[in-house]
């Protein structure tokens, strides 16, 4: 079986699904449940055989101890993460906790536990860390995208603290010879987005008659992905990676902020048009993100090269099905609209 972190969360949700949608090989996920972690997303393996879920935290040594007892795994894929740089910036205690010390305490269990591993389980083991492209730092509009070699430039609490975990998970592999893999991927949209997140929240908003904000000048350059890409590179990457090594991931599509807004507002006319008129309508240029990173790109030729991946969505098929599935799921956003999340609307828009 293989045991994944942070399978309650948007991607690892999305991987999950993916994962005993293609194969019959058991999944345990591990997950806080913290507001971002959503147990309806996996409702459909509710009476799943193949699924376990254990609510808990990666910083608890010894649960994760206790798990990989009771559910040997031949690999762990680590998607566990506080992710959104706004609430980074608001509070990075918990981003430190969670990513930092929650990373450093998984890849100690890893270790203890691969270490009593003999012959082919020992050989097979994999710990693959799910990371991000905004460690690498911010483009200017004519700099070549982001290659597995580019200098770690964080720029955020957030890409900070994921900075700081890929560099315990590259140690851990040098120093200790842990058989680790991380990729770098570029921003993803699709199905159990929380509407925190531009996409998602662009959608709600939209169909609330609520005003749409757009950071600084909206010209901030972002490379989509769809979910289920980044589902299939990392599948891809437990297959035929080889240990030690980074892989960026990315869609090959890079578009400022503003361009996804109104391709959105345009989607929802033709959907589900709104008599009082275009939802561009509600679109409002607030206060910028301080410290906001200008470009992300990445440059996904060696995980082509290497492992023979290339995403299977465009942007244009991905988009449709992502508003789509929102207003098909229309349940699902109310029922994570909670207080929790109006009170952090109330923080981080009050102020803009
Ligand atoms: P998310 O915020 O939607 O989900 C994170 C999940 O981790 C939630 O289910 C949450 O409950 C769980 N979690 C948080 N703290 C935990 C803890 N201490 N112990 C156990 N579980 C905990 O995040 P996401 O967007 O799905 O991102 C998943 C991973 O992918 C993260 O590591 C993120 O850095 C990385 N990533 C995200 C994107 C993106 O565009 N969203 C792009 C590249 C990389
Ligand atoms: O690049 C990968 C990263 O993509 C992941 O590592 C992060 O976990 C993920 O959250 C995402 O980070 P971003 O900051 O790029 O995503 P977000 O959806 O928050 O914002 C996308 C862009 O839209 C960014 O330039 C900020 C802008 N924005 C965002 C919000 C929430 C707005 O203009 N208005 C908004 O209300």
């Amino acid at each position: 079986m293989i045991l994944v972190t942070g399978g309650a969360g948007f991607i690892g949700a999305n991987f999950v699904l993916d994962w005993l949608r293609s194969c019959d090989e058991p999944v345990l996920t591990l997950d806080a449940l913290t507001y971002a972690g959503n147990r309806e997303n996996l409702a459909s393996l509710k009476d799943d055989p193949r699924h376990i879920f254990v609510q808990g935290d990666i910083c608890d040594r010894e649960l994760i101890d206790r798990l990989l007892v009771e559910h040997p795994p031949r690999a762990i894929v680590h998607f566990a993460a506080e992710s959104h740089v706004d609430r980074s910036i608001h509070g990075p205690g918990e981003f430190i906790r969670t990513n930092v010390n929650g990373t450093f305490t998984l890849l100690e269990a890893a270790r203890a536990y691969w270490t009593g591993l003999s012959g082919a389980a020992r050989e097979g083991f994999r710990f693959h860390h799910v990371s991000t492209d905004e460690v690498y730092g911010s483009l200017g509009p004519n700099d070549p995208a982001f290659t597995e070699t580019k200098t770690y430039e964080p720029n955020s609490p957030y890409s900070a603290s994921k900075a700081a975990s890929d560099h315990l998970v590259r140690a851990w592999h040098h120093t200790y010879g842990l058989p680790v893999t991380t990729s770098n991927c570029s921003n993803n949209y699709g199905p159990y987005h929380f509407p925190e997140k531009l996409i998602p929240l662009i959608i709600a908003n939209a169909l609330a008659g609520k005003p749409l904000p757009v950071y600084g000048d909206g010209m901030q350059v972002r490379d989509w992905l769809y979910v289920t890409d980044h589902c299939s590179a990392i599948r891809a990457i437990l297959d035929k990676g080889v240990p030690g090594e980074v892989y960026n991931v990315g869609g090959w599509n890079e578009k400022p902020n503003i361009e996804i807004v109104n391709t959105l507002c345009a989607l929802l006319d033709e959907l589900k048009p709104d008599p009082a008129g275009s939802y561009s309508r509600l679109i409002t240029f607030v206060t910028d993100r301080p410290g906001h990173d200008r470009r992300y790109a990445i440059d996904a030729r060696k995980i082509e090269r290497e492992l023979g991946w290339r995403p299977a969505e465009t942007f244009e098929t991905g988009i449709r099905k992502t508003v789509e599935w929102y207003l098909a799921n229309q349940d699902w956003v109310a029922n994570v609209l909670s207080g929790a999340y109006r009170e952090w609307v109330e923080t981080n828009y009050a102020q803009r």
